[in-house]
Formats: structure tokens, C-alpha cells, sequence
């Protein structure tokens, strides 16, 4: 710049000239980027809805960029437990994570708790208006505080309780310590039961079951299973009380640093893998739950309409709790997005 400065009229405009050229030859050499690496870190186990979706995201979008983009997948907390990914992501040292919904707001996202009402939700139906509506793109825009960028949802599914006893009626509950993870939302809807929450990683969860540090926990039935949770955890009811869902996101300066075309490719190979997600999350849940029944290691109970109308009625307070923190309006957004048919 300090060169053209000191140029004359013709010298100004053709140092322009050049400096516009080299910029856009410097852009059309960072789309041509020779390689790109994506380092996506989970929790879960690969033949889990959330494992299987990233599966199907490398595969696309290696196959389209003609394996100049690479996926490098790591799986069941390989690389960072549940408390390490996000500082993980800050400092680069992976670009991907699909944390659940519920852990969002430990990192600051206490709004990302609305998923975690108990009963909220009675169908897949009403999660998709959620996470397809205004209120879901609101929620994925507020990331960027944090130096994300939210690129979807994925479900996994609906939660059930597990213990070393039936859990059916709210008395059950009383003083069983049970694993949750770092939700507040959750904390209040095991309290509300009579429960003691215990906020443990996902990957120390069935070792601390097994040692009896925690008594229970709340699952969809991929992953109880895929955890081998069934050594463990004598009973499971079918409480289908709450959703386990995720939000894919990726660093901002990662994102920043991606010529467009690469960022357009990369959408759209996620877009597709969320929609298989989605597609196989209900039916790798029904596989699991056949699985868990052949095994016949695990005790298997189904609510009455009374006691989980019981359940329902004695976790209500977890719904003003995170009103008086966040909000009541994200609250009763929440559920008219989740109800409205
Ligand atoms: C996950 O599905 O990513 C883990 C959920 C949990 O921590 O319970």
C-alpha cells in the first residue's frame, strides 16, 4: 500500500489494477485449496444415529470433492471426552463436533435446554417443527458468540430411565443417583422426582454405573446398548420421557479460512447426511431396543398412561425453573412450536 501512496495518477491506478488482480488470483488459488481436513470428534459409538450420519457425511463429501476433502472420524470420545471437545474446537485442534443439545448450555447456551423439557415433545413431528422453524435457526445463530457456526440438527431419539429397579411412579426415584448430563433442565427434572443428579462425561458413564458410583441413568436405547449399558443396569423403562438431539458446528476461523465453493460443498454434504440421520434415527433405536430384548440382560418395563401422567405431573417444575433463567418467552416458544399441529 505504502508503494501506491507514492505512485503518480497512472502508477495509483495501475498498482490498484495489479493489487485487484493478485487478490483475485489469491481467491481462485483459495478455492483450488489443495487439501482440506476436517477433524470430527463424538462421543458415541459408530453404529449409533449420530455415527452413522458423520459415516454418510465423509463418504459424500469426499466422494464430491474427489477426496480433496477429508473427514478423519473419531468416535466414542477417542480424542476429547464431553468437557474437552468444545475447548478442542476453540483452539483448532479438531473442526467438527456434534455435542448434544443439552450440553450447549454449560458452554453458555442455557437456552438450548429448552430440548431437555420432560414431556416436551410427543413425537419426532413435533421436535422437526422445533429445529425447522424460526425458533431452531434462532438458536443456531446465537452460537456465533462463540466463535461457531451451527450447521444443522440431528436426532438421535427419545430418553428412557434406567436403574437397578423399575423406575415407574415418581416415589421410585427417591434418593437414586442418577447420571445426567450437564444440563440444568435435567438436573431439575431428576430432582423434581425425588432423584440425586450426578453430571458425569458420557464416556465415564457405564464404568461409574458399574462401580456403583451412580445407580442410574436416562438414555435413548442406541445409546444404552451401544454402551453396553445392559451389563450394568438391570431395568429399563420405556419412560420415552425426554429427546436426545444434536447441533453439528463447526469453528468459526475453520469456516472462515474455506473458500466459498468448499463451504457450499460441505453444507450440502452435511444437509444430506443430517436428512439420513433423521431418517434412520427412529429404526436404529427399534434395532437396539430388539437387540437389548434378545439379550434378555436387561429388564424391560412400559409406563401405564397413570404413571406417566404421574411422571409428567411431578417434573412439571423443571419447566418454571428454566423460564426464571432464560426467559418464559423461549419457554412458551418452545412449546408452541413443539405443539402446533
Ligand atoms: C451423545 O449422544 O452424544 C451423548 C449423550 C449423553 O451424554 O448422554
Amino acid at each position: 500500500m505504502a508503494m501506491i501512496v507514492r505512485m503518480g495518477k497512472w502508477g495509483r491506478q495501475t498498482g490498484w489494477t495489479v493489487l485487484v488482480a493478485l487478490c483475485m488470483w489469491g481467491q481462485s488459488m483459495h478455492t483450488l485449496a489443495a487439501s482440506v481436513r476436517i477433524r470430527f470428534s463424538h462421543v458415541v459409538a459408530s453404529q449409533t444415529p449420530k455415527g452413522l450420519a458423520v459415516e454418510r457425511f465423509k463418504t459424500t463429501l469426499e466422494q464430491r470433492s474427489q477426496g480433496r476433502i477429508t473427514v478423519d472420524i473419531h468416535p466414542s470420545a477417542q480424542l476429547y471426552n464431553d468437557r474437552e471437545e468444545m475447548q478442542a474446537l476453540r483452539l483448532g485442534a479438531v473442526e467438527m463436533l456434534a455435542p448434544s443439545l443439552s450440553k450447549f448450555g454449560r458452554m453458555g447456551f442455557p437456552e438450548f435446554e429448552i430440548f431437555d423439557l420432560p414431556f416436551l415433545f410427543d413425537s419426532q413431528d413435533d421436535v422437526r417443527r422445533l429445529t425447522q422453524g424460526r425458533l431452531g435457526q434462532r438458536l443456531l445463530e446465537r452460537l456465533g458468540r462463540q466463535q461457531m457456526v451451527g450447521l444443522g440438527y440431528l436426532d438421535n431419539g427419545f430418553k428412557h430411565m434406567s436403574g437397578r429397579k423399575p423406575l415407574l411412579w415418581p416415589g421410585d426415584y427417591a434418593g437414586v443417583r442418577m447420571r445426567v448430563q450437564s444440563s440444568l433442565v435435567i438436573a431439575a427434572q431428576m430432582q423434581a422426582l425425588g432423584a440425586v443428579p450426578v453430571v458425569l462425561d458420557f464416556s465415564e458413564t457405564r464404568r461409574a454405573l458399574a462401580a456403583g458410583v451412580v445407580d442410574g441413568t436416562e438414555n435413548p436405547v442406541s445409546n444404552f446398548w451401544t454402551q453396553g449399558m445392559a451389563d450394568v443396569q438391570s431395568d429399563l423403562t420405556l419412560s420415552q420421557h425426554a429427546y436426545l438431539g444434536y447441533a453439528v458446528v463447526v469453528g468459526q476461523p475453520f469456516w472462515d479460512s474455506l473458500a466459498e465453493a468448499d463451504r457450499q460443498l460441505i453444507r450440502q454434504a452435511l444437509n444430506e447426511a443430517l436428512s439420513y440421520g433423521n431418517s434412520i434415527a427412529a429404526a436404529e433405536n427399534e434395532r437396539a431396543l430388539a437387540a437389548l430384548r434378545a439379550s434378555a440382560k436387561t429388564r424391560i418395563h412400559q409406563l401405564s398412561p397413570a404413571q406417566r401422567e404421574a411422571l409428567r405431573q411431578a417434573t412439571a417444575p423443571a419447566y418454571g425453573a428454566l423460564a426464571r433463567r432464560i426467559g418464559s418467552e423461549w419457554v412458551e416458544a418452545a412449546q408452541q412450536a413443539a405443539h402446533k399441529r
